[in-house]
């Protein structure tokens, strides 16, 4: 194993010995290669620079209390790429390729999966660029699908216990009804900017809604919602978020744990009558809300500064599953 402070280390780039490449041209996809070049040479009129021909994912490998290696859900994340290349017109990754170069990976870089105990997970960050130059408006036909590894530490650096506030925009749309909202492109993260960032200078995180009425809610920075109303676990339902596995995960174990689950749109109003809610996402699993300022409307949710006790048992239900601690029953995680 690597000597590096795992605890210490924050959701930031660490580089690893290897990164997984692989080209498509000619309309077929050739072999993965590990290299330990990180960098690319790429013609300044590639689609991915001109007309932000690009998809990526995000999936972690984590160190088990039985010392083996678990992938979560790495179908899931094979699948969604696909979805994002074909909303942008680009090849997509076979879902077996897209996993034989996550585990190639993995096993070029075995000593950067962090002990269990410290927080640390060993996160893969696969990329879709396209790379045909072309100066005329349209998509490419060569392709590169580059999976790239690194350590990261917990999201905040209080864990599941930091509690984060929120304040809603009404002012920048992420995405459109029917536009790529669904995809994970970069174009959605680069549209978010103005509005996170803003949020992020008055030490908040953004709440988007729905951006043809801009009452619903639609998505926490770069996470789906849910909050507790009545018992019953409520989230969003709308064609402009992107499908979180993390969430289609917590909706199981409530399910699982007797907890009615309800995916529908979500008044901002109702965050009145909500007793816990959160932000959920692979880099935090579950991220538990503190309390949602809405400006135009004056008012304020308050959830308190302790996750509540849903949350509180749906995040270590599915860490239990992922270090390997509860069965598996559902065969999210690969285990190596
Ligand atoms: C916009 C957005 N929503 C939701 C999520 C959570 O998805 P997942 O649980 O698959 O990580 C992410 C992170 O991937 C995201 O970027």
């Amino acid at each position: 194993m690597k000597n590096i402070d795992w605890s210490q280390l924050g959701f930031h780039y660490t580089e690893t010995d290897y990164i997984v490449r692989c080209e498509y041209h000619n309309g077929s996809w050739g072999e993965p290669v590990a290299t330990h070049d990180k960098t690319i040479q790429l013609h300044l009129s590639s689609t991915c620079l001109q007309y932000g021909q690009e998809a990526f994912e995000g999936l972690k490998a984590l160190r088990g209390v039985d010392g083996k290696v678990r992938i979560f859900r790495m179908r899931e994340n094979a699948r969604r790429m696909a979805r994002s290349a074909e909303g942008l017109y680009m090849a997509p990754v076979p879902e077996d390729l897209f996993c034989r170069c996550i585990l190639l990976a993995l096993e070029k870089n075995m000593d950067y999966v962090p002990p269990m105990g410290t927080g640390a997970t060993l996160y893969f960050r696969p990329l879709l660029i396209g790379i045909t130059p072309r100066l005329g408006v349209g998509p490419g036909h060569d392709f590169l699908f580059a999976v790239i590894p690194s350590p990261i530490g917990p999201y905040y650096k209080g864990g599941f216990n930091h509690t984060t506030p929120f304040i809603v925009n009404r002012y920048v749309d992420r995405a459109a009804p029917l536009g790529t909202g669904q995809f994970k492109v970069g174009g959605n993260y680069a549209a978010s900017f103005r509005a996170t960032e803003a949020a992020h200078a008055q030490g908040m995180s953004c709440l988007f809604l729905d951006s043809v009425e801009r009452r619903y809610i639609d998505e926490c920075g770069a996470a789906n919602f849910f909050g507790i109303k009545d018992g019953v676990y409520v989230t969003p339902k709308s064609t402009s978020i992107l499908p979180s596995i993390t969430n289609n995960s917590l909706m199981q174990l409530a399910r699982d744990h007797d907890i009615r689950v309800e995916q529908r749109p979500v008044l901002v109003e109702e965050l009145a009558d909500m007793t816990e809610c959160g932000a959920c996402g692979t880099a935090t699993v579950i991220s538990p809300i503190s309390r949602v300022i809405d400006p135009d409307h004056k008012r304020i949710y308050e959830f308190g500064d302790t996750p509540g006790p849903i949350s509180t048992m749906l995040y270590y239900a599915l860490l239990d599953i992922q270090y390997g601690k509860e069965e598996d029953k559902y065969e999210w995680c690969t285990v190596i």
